[in-house]
């Protein structure tokens, strides 16, 4: 099966195989990317505009050189030069865009549901790199390519996901992601970051670290997403550390060949400490970044030349 969708708006929702074809043509670009050739053909005459209302370093950069290596026409929209500043609304904005004949609409926005709404009104495909703390669609298939290949497969697997769940988008997305495909998720934390709600979607929810990563084949740290917080969620940095911040003592717990992941950018010293993050027999982080790209190209290539269904 195909992926059979216009957009990728989020992962939940997305059938098993369509994953499995996701993570499948990826794994052909990253062949691809490491034999030095290059596939510009895909892409020619195809517009990509890159449309970020929120930071980035590693996704806007990989969906650039994703765009780039199909042979795409790129556009970095920088959001804090644009006449948003001028109170231009995001639907101005984005039909503004689709007048220019975009193909491939790359959006992170603050507020969950901003992509869905843009992909309502623009000819385009819109591709979530990242809305408010709803789903991170990208970062979960690059996620699950990483693991797959380290580990050659996702079912049976037990990943541990530790820190700030209630706000991550990227919790959210590998939690939809890997119980599609068959692991057995945790997710790990103080009681004021994980949501009450969060045993209905089929994961196990432990408060202390070490009972929480007992045997885990895969232990994914996240960053404390301050910049959507109240505030008085955790008592302070040092303190969080101490209970939840990977560092070799706790890593012990989870199985010899673990391996430790986050999506970046990392908080040394708050969610994890540097020996482990740097840890070449165990840290996979700058691989993720290099599966990045890969699922981007992917992505960008299933949309551009997929069904042009509406939904
Ligand atoms: N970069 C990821 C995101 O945008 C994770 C993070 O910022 O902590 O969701
Ligand atoms: N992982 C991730 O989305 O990183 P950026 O926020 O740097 O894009």
């Amino acid at each position: 099966m195909a992926y059979a969708h216009r957009h990728l708006l989020a992962i939940e929702g997305l059938e098993p195989p369509e994953i499995a074809h996701l993570l499948d043509l990826a794994e052909s670009y990253v062949l691809l990317n490491r034999s030095g050739k290059t596939a510009r053909d895909m892409l020619r005459g195809k517009t990509l505009i890159n449309l970020f209302f929120e930071d980035s370093t590693r996704t806007r950069t990989s969906f650039e050189l994703a765009g780039k290596r199909l042979g795409a026409d790129v556009i970095n929209m920088s959001v804090g030069s644009s006449s948003v500043n001028k109170g231009e609304t995001l639907l101005d904005t984005a039909a503004t865009l689709n007048a220019m004949q975009c193909d491939l609409l790359v959006v992170r926005h603050d507020q969950s549901g901003a992509p869905n709404l843009l992909a309502q009104k623009v000819d385009a495909a819109v591709i979530n790199a990242g809305d408010g703390m709803h789903e991170h669609p990208t970062q979960a298939l690059l996620d699950a390519l990483t693991i797959r290949r380290r580990k050659g497969r996702l079912a049976g697997l037990t990943v541990a996901i530790c820190g700030d769940i209630a706000h991550s988008r990227v919790a959210r997305s590998n939690i939809h992601l890997l119980t599609a495909m068959g692991s057995r998720v945790r997710v790990v934390g103080p009681p004021t970051l994980i949501p009450a709600a969060v045993e209905e979607l089929g994961v196990a929810m432990f408060h202390d670290m070490r009972a929480g990563l007992a045997d885990a084949d895969i232990v994914m740290m996240l960053r404390l997403q301050k910049e959507r917080m109240e505030g008085g969620l955790i008592p302070s940095s040092r303190e969080f550390f101490r209970f939840y911040g990977l560092d070799a003592d706790k890593l012990a717990a989870a199985r010899p060949d673990a391996l430790v992941m986050h999506p970046g950018p990392m908080n040394r010293g708050v969610e994890i400490e540097s020996r482990v993050a740097d840890d070449p027999a165990r840290s996979v982080i700058r691989e993720q970044v290099e599966m990045g790209v890969a699922v981007r190209m992917a992505v960008l290539d299933t949309l551009a030349h997929g069904p042009r269904r509406n939904d």
